[in-house]
């Protein structure tokens, strides 16, 4: 495999800023996310580093190729003159994803066949085989046309790197652990501050703050693609592996808590806390938003009510913003932000936000309203 390969890091609508500051604080240089891909030249190293430690990218690829295409053969001989021999062993097992975006090509799956056809016919005239095996370790490729121009990739990390390995059991509505995170790096949460979600769920914003504030890595419980990769040098992945565990700092002391009306959801929420290793160091409580409480200063909530859809109708969801800001207004001087797709979240609260930010939850169009406490942004 080439030892740099233009590495592509992909994110969610809305939190490229996040993982623009994610990849700062990693050490990589200041570059653009351009429609929710930042691409950039690294290492091998590189990419286990950014599938090991990344919150809020989706996934790592490695970029093979990008060219203009306007028909099936362009697409074909585009995707044939890849040197893909570097990257895909003799006996790789390949599955071709894509999608077709303003383009003349539209027909996804005739796409998907093409390039499928095109990368079976460079591996075989190179490995000089009749046909492809097809029995090793999964190669993903996976190609976008985006205004006639055809970028394919390599899939190093596998499934969604929202798949941290600690979540099993699903509650009502969880959020995804990668937008969990990014909206906690959004709000002006650090270590030394309480943290609280009142409408914890299954857990993920809890446990995702807990990893931030004991500066555990996203992905440090998970394997990837590459880790099935025999032409992948695997000491590149137990390098930033350790380099992530001595970073960690598992003995600071820190107050986070999550509560749930719902007793379900705190029996999930203490699973998923032990599975992710987490359990001894947040607080998860059957509470009613309304008597949500705790005698602390200057903390900060960040939370994904009910959105008045689908299981909770839009009056149980006006009610549970309207005790929110009660029990809220007894805290002292906390910060909190919340996701929500209501219209009326600021009159049902009672309270302008701050700051509003649109995100998407699950292709949902959410805001995201920020309410400082008395010391602005940053404590
Ligand atoms: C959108 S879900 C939160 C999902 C969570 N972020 C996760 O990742 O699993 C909203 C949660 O609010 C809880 N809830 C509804 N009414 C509540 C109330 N009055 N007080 C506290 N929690 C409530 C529901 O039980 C549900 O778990």
């Amino acid at each position: 495999m080439p030892t740099n390969p233009e590495i592509a890091v992909s994110c969610a609508s809305g939190v490229e800023k996040v993982l623009k500051s994610e990849l700062k604080r990693l050490g990589y240089d200041d570059f653009p996310v351009v429609n929710g891909t930042c691409s950039f030249k690294g290492t091998l190293f590189d990419v286990a580093n950014l599938n090991v430690n990344l919150r809020t990218a989706d996934r790592v690829y490695i970029k093979l190729a990008e060219f203009t295409v306007e028909d099936f053969d362009t697409l074909f001989e585009g995707v044939r003159s890849v040197e893909l021999e570097s990257y895909l062993p003799e006996n790789a097992k390949i599955i071709v994803s894509g999608k077709c975006v303003k383009s003349k090509l539209f027909a996804v799956s005739s796409c998907q066949s093409i390039v499928k056809k095109a990368i079976v016919v460079r591996l075989t005239e190179k490995y000089k085989i009749n046909r492809l095996l097809e029995n090793g370790a999964l190669y993903e490729i996976s190609f976008s046309i985006f205004k006639d121009v055809c970028t394919v990739l390599l899939n190093t990390s596998g499934v969604g790197l929202h798949k941290r390995g600690y979540r099993d059991l699903v509650g009502i509505a969880p959020i995804k652990e990668t937008l969990g995170s990014s909206l906690i790096l959004l709000s002006d949460f650090y270590y030394d501050r309480p943290f609280a979600d009142p409408f914890c769920g299954s857990g993920t914003l809890a446990i995702e703050a807990t990893k931030i504030a004991l500066n555990i890595a996203g992905g440090i419980s998970r394997r990837f693609a590459f880790n099935d990769w025999t032409n992948f040098d695997q000491k590149y992945f137990s390098l930033a592996y350790e380099k992530a565990k001595d970073n960690e700092k598992r003995d600071r002391k820190i107050e986070i808590y999550g509560s749930d009306i719902d007793p379900k959801a705190i029996s999930i929420a203490k699973r998923h806390a032990e599975r992710a290793g987490l359990d001894k160091y947040i607080k998860f409580e059957q509470k009613d938003v309304k008597d949500f409480y705790l005698p602390l200063k200057n903390g900060t909530i960040v939370s994904n009510p009910p959105y008045g859809e689908r299981v909770y109708d839009k009056r149980e969801a006006e009610e549970c913003y309207k005790s929110l800001r009660k029990s809220f207004d007894k805290l002292d001087n906390w910060s909190m932000f919340i996701i929500t797709s209501a219209k009326n979240f600021e009159k049902q609260f009672g309270k302008r936000a701050d700051r509003e930010r649109k995100l998407y939850n699950s292709n949902k169009e959410c805001k995201f309203y920020y309410y400082y406490n008395n010391q602005g942004e940053k404590l």
